[in-house]
């Protein structure tokens, strides 16, 4: 038997004792670091069920407010504003540089590039400033009758296509929103009926959407003028104060909503719906209409 003096014993159980000392901490560190992760989850907003609409007012307090959007629109009831000045187009016939589309994991966008002086912007109708376009995005549904996110007399239509547009001032709808101003985004609308044949002018972006079948990807596509998606309107259109319709939803958006509905096939329709996100198959993502009770305006030609 090895003969310990009481030195050695303690130097031992000592370095034991530090030992197991250090170890408890990096373990209770380790688990401190596990468990803060579990009791305050990363959340990425969805349209599952776990992170779908009715989850996003838990993390952002706004999806909760009184100008919500999307909303029904009830056509009777828009207050009717006669001979209202024209809503005014420019530089949207004017081809872009480059267009790239975007799966980012809950719709795909489309961006483009012009020369500063050439960039496509709005003006005048219920405007008060200039906007600049963004970013054209789109909402789609599980099935072919259902897919926008704004209803017209209760009637939901196969698609809406939204471009956003940012005051002038302001490069991105991030800097538009944090700075507080209640109209630094402008959205204006299309909404698309089905049709049994293909509608050639989304052909563009719709055979070039198995590149970006997987959330996070890219990729560039022939560029075409924006026009080519719809006709620039100067009047008969319907808009209201309201917000974004995925969070932070922001109430500092205007609506434009073309009523005039362009058209899409079954077939183009199921393009959209192979796009992944992260929680699956794209099938819906569209938010239901909010029960707020906004001020619609109609802003008629006469
Ligand atoms: C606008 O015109 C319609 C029909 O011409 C009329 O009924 C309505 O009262 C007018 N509204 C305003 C605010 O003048
Ligand atoms: C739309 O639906 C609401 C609630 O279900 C109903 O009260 C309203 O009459 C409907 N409007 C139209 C134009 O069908
Ligand atoms: C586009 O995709 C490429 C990879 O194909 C990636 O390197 C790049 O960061 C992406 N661009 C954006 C803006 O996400
Ligand atoms: C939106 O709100 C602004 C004030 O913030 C108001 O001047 C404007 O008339 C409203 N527009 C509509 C369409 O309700």
């Amino acid at each position: 038997m090895p003969n310990f003096s009481f030195t050695d014993l303690f130097l031992v159980c000592g370095c034991t004792i530090v030992v197991a000392f250090l170890l408890s901490i990096i373990v209770d560190w380790g688990l401190e670091f596990f468990c803060a992760e579990h009791d305050k989850p990363f959340f990425s907003y969805g349209y599952a069920n776990h992170n779908g609409p009715h989850t996003w007012r838990n993390y952002y307090p706004e999806c909760d407010g009184k100008n919500q959007s999307p909303i029904n629109l009830m056509t009777k009831k828009a207050l009717v504003v006669n001979d209202s000045d024209d809503l005014l187009w420019f530089n949207y016939h004017i081809p872009p540089s480059c267009i790239k589309i975007f799966n980012d994991g809950q719709t795909v966008l489309v961006r483009a590039q012009w020369p500063e002086a050439l960039w496509p912007t709005i003006i005048c109708g219920p405007l008060n400033e200039q906007y600049g376009f963004h970013t054209i995005l789109f909402r789609w549904g599980p099935e072919d009758e259902e897919g926008s996110e704004h209803t017209v007399d209760n009637r939901s239509y196969a698609m809406e296509l939204q471009m956003v547009h940012v005051k002038k001032g302001f490069t991105t709808p991030l800097s538009a929103i944090r700075s507080g101003a209640k109209d630094g985004l402008v959205i204006v609308s299309f909404l698309f009926k089905l049709m049994p044949v293909d509608n050639p002018l989304l052909d563009r972006v719709v055979y070039n959407l198995w590149r970006i079948t997987s959330p996070g990807s890219n990729v560039t596509i022939p560029a075409f003028p924006l026009n080519w998606f719809f006709e620039p309107f100067c009047s008969n259109y319907y808009t209201y104060n309201g917000s974004l319709t995925h969070p932070p939803c922001s109430e500092s958006v205007l609506w434009i909503i073309q009523p005039e509905a362009l058209a899409i096939s079954s077939r183009q329709l199921a393009e959209f719906r192979k796009l992944m996100s992260h929680d699956g198959r794209m099938t819906s993502n569209s938010r239901p209409v909010q029960k707020n009770s906004q001020d619609v305006y109609f802003y008629s030609s006469n």
